[in-house]
């Protein structure tokens, strides 16, 4: 058994590109659009609370810088990526091209929890702000319709889970919707998005602005709380706090998936994912210091922590519009994430690794509809019963792998095929290695992000002595069903070597 499979060809690859009968319709800023739109969601809205209370402090805001430094380098390999293979599939047909289809399924099968697990996370952020904001309009929502049936118990997280009488029927709902939107087309969703993103971009930048005058000093000091347990505060909550703040910053390489809708994708490609980037990367610092700058951390381990900030500072109207926004945003954020999974799958059922149903278009909305409503059905029913920490923090894991590998390709890519054309390269250049070249940008990119992967597989060992062994047990069944459907499916079926899309 080899570890390195067969192979795409990047002609081959070039070619089914160019054949793959989706409307090319998206410039640079719609692209962007998509970045921002996938990325600004669940991750600032409800996760720099549970980060800050429970494992960083005040500190998440360098949980935040730590977590960026991790991504831009990714960005940039992708960027390198993307302008050489425009295709869509993002990591999934890089990891095809160079590192064989034993990977490219690996990749595929983390890409699904990047984008298609982490929109339970999104539409559980949704229940949360949309709750909170039919509470203002004096609806109450029993709570065993907008809690899922695992939760954490009493002592917080990580402490331990409990099996409730409920499902968050709310977050399935809201996935449904999305799913239905994205079978009528790219297109309208794309333009939807923007308008959305536009305002929750906007919503966030004057939360910023009006709460960064109301920041009491005493609320940042000591800025790093002394540690309390493995994981909890000092030096190591602040990595530990940067895992979990990780899936925050998902979905900025959403643009990738998108190369087969783009109009120019090698240039507009790598634009798309850094300026997606650099946008969230502000913003975010941004909301984090003035969140901790107005409300002690201890009061944060909530699912609306930017709600409570701005009863802290009794500005009811700005407590409308900024859950309005979230709700709206988070809706965005589900649209692109789940968006790129038919894509990422639309790919993969092309090349026989998933079954037919994936790509098989619309005659009218061309979209892939069929593979849209099983996506649709099958992460609904995850959001009603799985909590947000606990999936958030596996999709941080996975794509943090993810992201290890799309660096590695860079430095494969490069050694393996020195003299394509390369629109955009990753800076600083490398050194040369026994006759190998590594880049600076790709091995940080591999080291930053195996230093996202640690504290988090440690916490999930650490869990299991603590009565929860979900996290454990989820990883291990995510592993294995990937494993089997490859050695029982994708590699019986893959249509690699078997001629019909090739090009010679
Ligand atoms: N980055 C996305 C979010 O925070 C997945 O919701």
């Amino acid at each position: 058994m080899t570890l390195f499979s067969k192979r795409k060809s990047l002609e081959q690859i070039t070619f089914d590109a160019k054949n793959h009968g989706l409307k090319r319709c998206l410039g640079p800023w719609r692209l962007t659009m998509i970045g921002v739109g996938s990325t600004v969601g669940a991750g600032i809205f409800v996760m720099t609370g549970t980060a800050a209370a429970n494992f960083a402090g005040p500190a998440v805001v360098l949980s935040f810088i730590i977590a960026a430094i991790a991504c831009l380098f990714t960005a940039l390999s992708y960027g390198e990526l993307s302008s050489t293979i425009p295709v869509a599939g993002s990591a999934y047909s890089y990891a095809y091209t160079s590192l064989g289809e034993k990977f490219a399924w690996a990749v595929g099968w983390l890409l699904l929890l990047e984008y298609g697990i982490s929109a339970v996370s999104v539409a559980s952020g949704f229940s949360s702000y949309g709750v909170s904001l039919l509470q203002n309009f004096h609806i109450d929502i029993p709570s065993y319709l907008h809690n899922p049936t695992f939760q954490p118990s009493l002592g917080g997280y990580g402490k331990g889970i409990i099996i409730a009488h409920s499902i968050d029927l709310i977050g399935a709902v809201s996935v449904l919707i999305a799913s239905t939107a994205l079978l009528f087309g790219v297109s309208e969703s794309a333009t939807v998005n923007a308008v959305i993103v536009t305002v929750k971009i906007g919503v966030l930048i004057l939360f910023v602005a009006i709460c960064i005058f109301y920041i009491q000093p005493a609320n940042l000091t000591p800025f790093i709380p002394p540690s309390t347990g493995p994981m909890n505060f000092g030096l190591a909550g602040v990595f530990r706090a940067a895992s979990t703040i990780f899936f925050a910053y998902i979905g900025f390489e959403a643009v990738s998936t998108a190369a087969s809708e783009a109009k120019n994708p090698q240039r507009d490609i790598p634009f798309g994912i850094i300026a997606s980037l650099v946008i969230s990367t502000l913003i975010y610092i941004g909301v984090a210091f003035v969140l901790v700058g107005i409300v002690p951390y201890q009061k944060l381990n909530v699912s609306d922590p930017l709600a409570i900030a701005i009863d802290f500072i009794h500005i009811p109207s700005l407590a409308w519009i900024l859950k309005i926004s979230a709700v709206v945003g988070l809706c965005s954020v589900m649209l692109v994430l789940l968006y790129g999974q038919t894509r990422i799958f639309f790919i993969m059922a092309k090349d026989g690794l998933l079954p037919p149903a994936f790509c098989k278009l619309h005659p009218k909305y061309k979209t892939p509809w069929l593979g849209t409503l099983i996506l649709g059905i099958c992460v609904a029913i995850a959001t009603a019963f799985l909590p947000i920490d606990i999936v958030s923090d596996l999709v941080s894991l996975g794509t943090a792998l993810a992201f290890a590998i799309v660096c590695f390709t860079v430095i494969w890519q490069r050694n393996a095929h020195p003299d394509i054309h390369r629109p955009f390269k990753v800076p600083f250049g490398g050194f040369t290695l026994k006759n190998i070249w590594i880049g600076y940008v790709p091995l940080l990119g591999i080291i930053c992000c195996s230093a996202m992967i640690i504290p988090l597989l440690i916490d999930m060992i650490y869990s299991i002595f603590n009565h929860n062994p979900v996290p454990i047990i989820l990883l291990i069944s995510y592993s294995v069903v990937g494993f089997l459907g490859y050695y029982c499916y994708g590699r019986k079926h893959s249509l690699l070597g078997k001629d019909i899309n090739n090009p010679s």
